[in-house]
C-alpha cells in the first residue's frame, strides 16, 4: 500500500505521516528529508547557489538513508536534529529547485519505497514521485495557522526563530515550491483535500484512517 501525502510547509504532513505509520504498520518515508540533506551537504562543502553544477555532482554522490524510527544519515552521520537548522531552512527550497537534484531525489524516494507499505511525504509525491499511490492527499492549513505551528515545534526542538522570521521563511517557501519548473506542489481533482487549520492533529488523524479504512472495508 502506498499513502501520499503533498502540502505546504507546516500543513503537518510530518506529524500525521508519523503517526499513521505506526496506526496503519507502514514505512514512513519524509521526502523533505532527502532535500534537506543535500542543503546540508551544500553548507558543508561551502557551495553556494551559483554552484549549480557541484550541488547536482553532491546530490548524486551523498549517501542518504531514513531509519524506521525516522533517523535521518548524511554518510552515515546522524543528521536528523542539523537538518532543521535555521541555514538549512533557508537554502533548501532553492536547491530543491534545481532540476537534476530533484531527479536524483525522486529516484531515492522511489527506491526506499520499493517493496514496502508505504506513507510518504512530501510536495510531488501524488504528481510525480507516486502518482499511482492507493490514497493521495492534500494537506493544507491557513499560513498564519501553519507558521503559529513551526513556531511553536521550533521551540521544543530548541531552533532559535522569530515567529515573524517564521512566517516569512513559510511564505517565502510557499511560493518557491509553487512555482517549481519541475516538482511544483499542486492541487489536482485526484487529491483529498483536507484543510486542517482548524482542526487537532487527532481530528485530522482520524479523517485521514477514516478514509484509507472505510476504503478497506468497501472493497
Ligand atoms: O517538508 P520540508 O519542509 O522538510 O521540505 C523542505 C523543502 O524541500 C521544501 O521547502 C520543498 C522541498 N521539497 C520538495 O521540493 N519536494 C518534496 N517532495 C519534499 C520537499
Amino acid at each position: 500500500m502506498k499513502v501520499a501525502i503533498d502540502g505546504p510547509a507546516g500543513s503537518g504532513k510530518g506529524t500525521i505521516a508519523s503517526i499513521l505509520s505506526k496506526k496503519l504498520n507502514l514505512v514512513n518515508i519524509d521526502t523533505g528529508a532527502t532535500y534537506r540533506c543535500v542543503a546540508l551537504a551544500s553548507l558543508r562543502n561551502n557551495l553556494t547557489l551559483d554552484s549549480k553544477e557541484e550541488i547536482v555532482k553532491l546530490s548524486r554522490e551523498i549517501d542518504i538513508k531514513i531509519d524506521l524510527d525516522n533517523r535521518v544519515y548524511l554518510n552515515g552521520e546522524d543528521v536528523t536534529d542539523e537538518i532543521r537548522s535555521k541555514e538549512v531552512t533557508n537554502i533548501v527550497s532553492p536547491i530543491s529547485s534545481i532540476v537534476e537534484v530533484r531527479k536524483n531525489m525522486v529516484d531515492l524516494q522511489r527506491k526506499m519505497a520499493s517493496n514496502n507499505d508505504v506513507v510518504l511525504e512530501g510536495r510531488d509525491i501524488t504528481t510525480v514521485v507516486f502518482p499511482d499511490a492507493d490514497y493521495k492527499f492534500y494537506l493544507d492549513a491557513s499560513l498564519e495557522a501553519r507558521a503559529e505551528r513551526r513556531f511553536k515545534q521550533n521551540q521544543e526542538k530548541g531552533i532559535d526563530m522569530s515567529y515573524e522570521e517564521i512566517f516569512e521563511n513559510i511564505k517565502a517557501r510557499d511560493y518557491n515550491d509553487m512555482h517549481k519548473e519541475v516538482g511544483a506542489l499542486k492541487r489536482t481533482n485526484e487529491q483529498i483535500y483536507i484543510d486542517s487549520t482548524n482542526m487537532t492533529i487527532e481530528e485530522v488523524v482520524s479523517e485521514f484512517i477514516k478514509i484509507i479504512e472505510g476504503d478497506k472495508n468497501e472493497s
